[in-house]
């Protein structure tokens, strides 16, 4: 397996700032060895370029449009590259607004290869905001949505196919922050979500069993990891934490039955934000959770 680190430093689209150091302190907290462990060989390509943070008020519902769709150009092309050359692309975020780069570039090395395309969307939001439903403007809260090609002309079209994928490709897990209009929204285009009360009901078993059910050896699985997927006990370095998140436990079954598909393709760790984080605490937790997600198990697998 031959991977690439990919670093976005930014938090462009987001509502707090810090996420921009998310990673660095990925890197502290010893992704690549871990990897490495586990038997991948990686490569860290170091970080991408793009504009800093004006940290300007929303313009027609959305903050940054211009430096956002200039990280996300950035964040396109490189994935792309990455896929292009045969390598797992490992995106390191950075606020989530950069899953549209990186999922519209996924979107497209499937349509070079004929494979299909299944994304994971692990979050405690949808991210599925309009800048007419959002009601904060941060373009952070609408990738989902973009790529499904309800956004701004100069967002859906990054990845060059209008939508990037259809919602019937995705599933999202976790989920627990939805605004008014958005849950109206996803209702309508009839997105896949295993909310927390489906989980605190099915467990988590059954709910990847499901969500994992449809994916056969021509599958690209994409995974877009936010870290306030996971409970703020277990993952405080976040911008934008929600209570009631899956507990350790249920997060490492939730990426131990991921790995035993055999088809993870590429990878998103987006959100983790430093400044709000207590001694790198949710670093160490989002890497432990990616061994998981390459096949760390405590004894040997059949
Ligand atoms: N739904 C809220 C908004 O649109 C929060 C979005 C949070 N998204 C995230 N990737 N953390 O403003
Ligand atoms: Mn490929
Ligand atoms: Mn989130
Ligand atoms: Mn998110």
């Amino acid at each position: 397996q031959q991977v690439s680190l990919i670093g976005a430093p930014t938090d462009v689209g987001a509502g707090a700032r810090g996420a921009s150091m998310g990673p660095e302190a990925l890197r502290v907290a010893g992704l690549a060895q871990a990897l490495r462990s586990h038997g991948a060989e990686v490569l860290d390509r170091g970080n991408l370029q793009g504009p800093s943070n004006p940290w300007l008020d929303p313009v027609d519902g959305y903050r940054h449009l211009e430096e956002v769709t200039a990280w996300n150009q950035a964040v396109h092309d490189a994935v792309y590259g990455e896929l292009s050359s045969g390598r797992m692309p490992i995106l390191l975020g950075g606020d989530h607004c950069l899953g549209l780069g990186s999922i519209s570039a996924v979107a497209r090395h499937c349509r070079d290869t004929g494979k299909k395309l299944r994304v994971l969307w692990l979050d405690a939001h949808a991210d599925f905001n309009t800048s007419l439903l959002t009601p904060s403007g941060n373009i952070h809260g609408m990738p989902v949505a973009c790529l499904c090609g309800y956004g701004p002309k100069e967002l859906v079209e990054i990845g060059g196919h209008v939508p990037a994928i259809d919602p019937k490709w995705v599933r999202q897990i976790g989920i627990r922050s939805v605004d008014a209009g958005e849950k109206r929204f996803v209702h309508e285009v009839g997105l896949e979500v295993f909310d927390m009360r489906y989980i605190d009901e099915m467990g988590m078993r059954h709910t990847m069993e499901l969500a994992l059910a449809t994916m056969d050896a021509n599958t690209h699985l994409h995974v877009s990891f936010d870290v306030d997927f996971l409970d703020p006990d277990v993952a405080p370095g976040v911008g934008t934490t929600i209570p009631g998140g899956p507990t350790y436990r249920e997060a490492q079954l939730c990426m131990e039955m991921i790995a035993d598909t055999g088809r993870l393709a590429s990878l998103d760790v987006m959100e983790l934000n430093p400044a709000l984080d207590v001694r790198n605490k949710t670093a160490l937790v989002a890497v432990d959770l990616i061994e998981s997600l390459f096949g760390k198990s405590t004894l040997m697998r059949k």
